[in-house]
């Protein structure tokens, strides 16, 4: 922030000549007074001061150069849009100087949130200004749970001021009605809007990634031109789904995009018959989850993932979900609201889709033993003794199993859990609502014990390491 730099700079300079001077002429004093006086006024009418710094920017942000700028330029979302409110038609809300991104969710919840930590990444290097569409039903969720806005799930304040950018929902920049239905195609007097987009699914493929759910809510018609060979993982194999971050970087970057831009055939036209290609101003991809930096397929779920690391580890939850929880968990632990909450340790014990991943030999149902999660949250509570000195001796348990045999025995280890039949989670709250006060409830733990391959787990323990210095393991089914 060059402004703020330099008043600091003149400021203490001012102030030891100020009293160098002192035992001199009381005539410097006077001069030098005055001096100081002035830089003070300056410094605080400029730091204060609304107009001038704002102006400077919006120019900063409109010509993409918001890191010249001050937390303004990236914190406020008008600031990259025309309005200060979303508009019908959401094109009209962009602006000419500015350049954007955006891409669409499909499957479970966390395939969703891994393609949007994606896309917010690929704005940073294609220095873009990310659209985020909102969370859409189906995916643990039945299809018509309604959505949710991704910023009404992670603080967007918190990720802008962290990663010093611009991120934009797609509710900030066109109206979306709350009551919006993934399953209610477009009618004759919607205010549909075309858009060309890249498809990132592998050339063997005729067809890009479906996305008519999101296209209904946001009420966007879109054509497709597949993305240039250079873009996947692997360039040699036809049926390679992966493509990679710095190829599609360079593809779409802002204002000077490679010249495959302009180039490669239609893939498909939209559904009401456009046949738009990709455009400079809005780059816009299909799904954006089998993304890498070439390095792994599936990065994401290593410690050492650029994406993770430079935004997922930034995507903190909400105040009002966090307090929401907070309450879950002082009713399942029969903790006072005067009481503070004690360390836990926490557990993702995923096991219905999980129960054909056998050992060899073995056939299905092959659940992991309960005894081993007992034996994991003994050497959790070893290793946070021994590491920070602290007793946990709260474990809180989370599980799409519906067998109640199965919660008696998480009982009797005196472990806790939710129940969200009792608390009517669903019906005082939303669909989405079980799973994401689960999910908060879960990133709290001091230690963590997941369920492989579960990428919800793997997540989770990134977040519990990254947020509360925790000890995390995961505990796989398919080996003994
Ligand atoms: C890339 O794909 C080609 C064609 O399928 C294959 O022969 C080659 O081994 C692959 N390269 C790598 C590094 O996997
Ligand atoms: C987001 O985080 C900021 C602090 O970074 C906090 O002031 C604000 O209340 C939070 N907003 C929500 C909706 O959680
Ligand atoms: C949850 O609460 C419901 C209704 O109160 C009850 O019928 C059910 O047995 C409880 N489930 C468990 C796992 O305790």
């Amino acid at each position: 922030m060059p402004p703020t730099h330099n008043y600091s700079l003149l400021g203490p300079t001012s102030d030891s000549n100020f009293l160098r001077k002192i035992t001199r002429k009381w005539i410097i004093v006077g001069v030098l007074t005055v001096f100081g006086l002035t830089f003070i006024i300056q410094s605080t009418t400029l730091r204060s001061g609304t107009s001038e710094p704002e102006a400077l920017q919006t120019k900063l942000l409109r010509t993409g150069d918001w890191r010249q700028g001050g937390p303004e330029a990236w914190r406020n979302p008008s600031n990259s849009l025309k309005y200060p409110h979303p508009t019908i038609i959401g094109r009209e809300n962009l602006l000419d100087e500015s350049r954007y991104i955006t891409s669409f969710p499909i499957a479970g919840y966390t395939n969703k949130f891994i393609a949007y930590m994606h896309l917010i990444y690929l704005g940073i290097l294609s220095n873009r200004i990310p659209i985020i569409p909102p969370i859409l039903p189906p995916g643990w969720v039945p299809i018509d749970a309604g959505i949710i806005l991704f910023g009404d799930i992670y603080n967007l304040t918190t990720l802008r001021d962290r990663i010093r950018h611009p991120v934009l929902e797609w509710s900030d920049v066109k109206t979306i009605p709350t009551t919006a239905d993934v399953q209610v195609d477009f009618t004759p007097t919607d205010p549909v809007e075309q858009l060309g987009c890249w498809s990132v699914r592998p050339r063997s493929a005729d067809d890009p990634t479906w996305v008519r759910g999101a296209e209904n809510v946001l009420k966007i018609d879109l054509s497709f031109t597949r993305v240039p060979s250079f873009s996947y993982f692997n360039q040699s194999d036809e049926n390679e789904i992966f493509v990679t971050f710095p190829a599609l970087a360079s593809l779409v970057y802002a204002k000077h995009p490679h010249p495959s831009f302009h180039q490669g055939p239609l893939m498909r036209a939209s559904r009401l018959g456009s046949e738009l290609r990709p455009e400079e101003q809005l780059a816009c991809f299909d799904f954006l989850y089998y993304a890498s930096s070439g390095v792994q397929r599936y990065e994401f779920e290593n410690r050492w993932s650029p994406a993770w690391n430079t935004v997922g580890t930034h995507l903190h939850f909400t105040q009002p979900l966090v307090d929401l929880t907070d309450g879950y968990l002082r009713r399942a632990m029969n903790i006072g609201e005067a009481e503070d909450l004690p360390p836990m340790i926490t557990i993702h014990l995923r096991r219905n889709d999980f129960k054909d991943l056998c050992p060899e030999g073995k056939a299905p149902p092959c659940f992991i033993p309960l005894s081993k999660y007992q034996r994991a949250v003994t050497e959790i509570q070893e290793k946070l003794l021994e590491t920070r000195g602290i007793s946990v001796s709260r474990v809180l348990v989370t599980s799409d199993e519906k067998d109640l045999l199965f919660w008696e025995e998480i009982s009797s280890f005196g472990w806790n859990f939710f129940n969200h039949t009792a608390e009517r989670t669903v019906e005082r709250f939303s669909k989405w609502h079980p799973l994401l006060i689960d999910k908060v409830a879960l990133s709290q733990g001091i230690g963590f014990i997941g369920t492989n391959p579960s990428t919800f787990s793997v997540l989770n323990a990134f977040r519990v390491e990254d947020w509360n210095n925790g000890v995390t393991k995961m505990l796989r089914n398919d080996v003994d």
